[in-house]
């Protein structure tokens, strides 16, 4: 087997992304493509855990602007990554993928309570693990949850999966002398308010020199070709460097 960038890897998934082209919920032939792709990572040999955001299902900020209480909205959100746990988990052992659901509030009926220990030797078997229900306190994002478990399992990297291909100086969609920035710094991402991770994961990450890769989870083979080492989308860490490129037109 070839020798990759990376032997463990936590892959963050946003809720949207399960939604493929709809507009809310979950998208089956979606998650089928996610699952492929986490199949042909594995290939390499490389162990990945996952944790999975609830936006396609609930978002807690909004309905907490909306008048239900922070605390509340926040917990409804973490029980929507549950539902998209255990989504991802079916596709994924369609492929024949071993795959173990932990939760960080206790549901034993439906999934494995979060025991660093336990997930650490589901991955060293060969099996993915899907972390779910955020870190099981409001106030914390998804992507802080990613930064804790990435942390706690000894992940080398977290591969943030989004729907653009890296971070950009200003949104590409928008502005036509936006940049994308192949490396960038912690502190850059944290300085200039770049839209990666919000900044309690940034921070964690950066306190712990962990790396974090943000990259397009539609292009094809993207986690594969990440972890074998090829440069795609914008790696985010902790030297002196910020490296840009003009926008690809
Ligand atoms: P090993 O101990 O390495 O053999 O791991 P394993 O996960 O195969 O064995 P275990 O006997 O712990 O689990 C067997 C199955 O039960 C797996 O699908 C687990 O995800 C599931 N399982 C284990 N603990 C729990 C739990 O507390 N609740 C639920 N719902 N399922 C569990």
């Amino acid at each position: 087997m070839k020798k990759t960038k990376f032997r463990r890897i936590l892959l963050k998934i946003s809720g949207e992304a399960m939604m493929g082209n709809k507009d809310f919920g979950i998208d089956p032939h979606t998650v089928d493509y996610i699952a492929e792709e986490i199949k042909k990572a594995l290939t390499t040999g490389v162990e990945i855990a996952i944790v999975i955001g609830g936006g396609n299902l609930f978002r807690g900020v909004e309905a907490s602007v909306k008048g239900i209480e922070r605390a509340s909205a926040d917990y409804m959100g973490m029980l929507a990554t549950v539902i998209n746990a255990l989504a991802l988990q079916n596709s994924l052992e369609k492929q024949g993928i071993p795959t173990r659901v932990q939760t960080a509030i206790e549901m034993k009926e439906l999934a494995e309570p979060y025991i660093r220990r336990k997930a650490i030797r589901h991955l060293e078997k060969g099996r993915t693990v899907i972390f779910a229900a955020g870190t099981g306190n409001p106030y914390f994002t998804t992507d802080t949850a990613a930064a804790l478990r990435a942390m706690e399992i000894g992940a080398d990297a977290i591969l943030k999966a989004t729907k653009v291909d890296g971070i950009y100086s200003s949104d590409p969609e928008k502005d036509p002398d936006a940049k994308k920035y192949d490396i960038v710094t912690y502190i850059d991402v944290l300085k200039k308010g770049l839209a990666v991770m919000d900044s309690a994961a940034v921070s964690l990450c950066m306190d712990n020199n962990l790396p974090i890769v943000v990259f397009n989870l539609r292009g094809k083979n993207n986690i594969k070709k990440i972890i074998e080492g090829e440069k795609i989308g914008t790696f985010v860490k902790g030297s002196h460097v910020t490296r840009i490129k003009k926008k690809d037109h």
